[in-house]
């Protein structure tokens, strides 16, 4: 009988202790309810967006057709695609994951200025969308406006 009560005792204790592990090692507003919440707000905060980040290393050079091939994979794809490809239906379809060449043309005759003003403060597809000036995909997409017509030859 004692050995049964001690094992049990034993069990509960290396249970509390589990427990009380788990609940050091996260973070302790990870059980907030309000969590994803207070992610956006401090996202806000300091302007920075998931799409602000590219997934894959950047080219050397972002430039001409194969530049644009990486920022449609990279962003336009992702986040323009819907509207802005022949089945979303809204011009210029510079965003279709299906022809990349097609995209880059239609992207070349985007007036600069509206194509940095959709990128930073979209309308549509708004917050998150919305490039920093600071971040990854920006800089990325400015580099490649550079140089857009073709790339450097040496
Ligand atoms: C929910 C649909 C939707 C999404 C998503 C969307 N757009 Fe658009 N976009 C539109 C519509 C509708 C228009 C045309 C009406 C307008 O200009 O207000 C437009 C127009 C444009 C134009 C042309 C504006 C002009 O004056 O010539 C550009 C450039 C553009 N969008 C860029 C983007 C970029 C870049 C993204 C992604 C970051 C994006 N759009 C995402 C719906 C969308």
């Amino acid at each position: 009988m004692i050995n049964k009560t001690r094992i049990k005792l034993g069990i509960l204790i290396s249970l509390f202790l589990l427990l009380s592990i788990y609940n050091n090692c996260s973070a302790p507003e990870a059980h907030s309810p309000l969590h994803g919440q207070a992610e956006g707000a401090s996202q806000r905060e300091n302007g920075f967006v998931e799409a602000d980040f590219l997934s894959e290393e950047k080219p050397e050079l972002l430039c001409g057709t194969q530049g644009y091939e990486f920022l449609l994979k990279q962003y336009f794809g992702v986040h323009c695609a819907v509207c802005h490809d022949r089945s979303g239906g809204f011009e210029p379809y510079f965003a279709q994951n299906q022809d990349a060449s097609d995209s880059y043309y239609k992207a070349l005759y985007i007036n600069e200025d509206t194509f940095i003003e959709t990128i930073t403060e979209n309308r549509f597809c708004g917050i998150e969308c919305s490039l920093n000036k600071d971040g990854e995909t920006y800089k990325a997409i400015a580099e490649w406006l550079e140089n857009k017509w073709a790339c450097p030859t040496n």
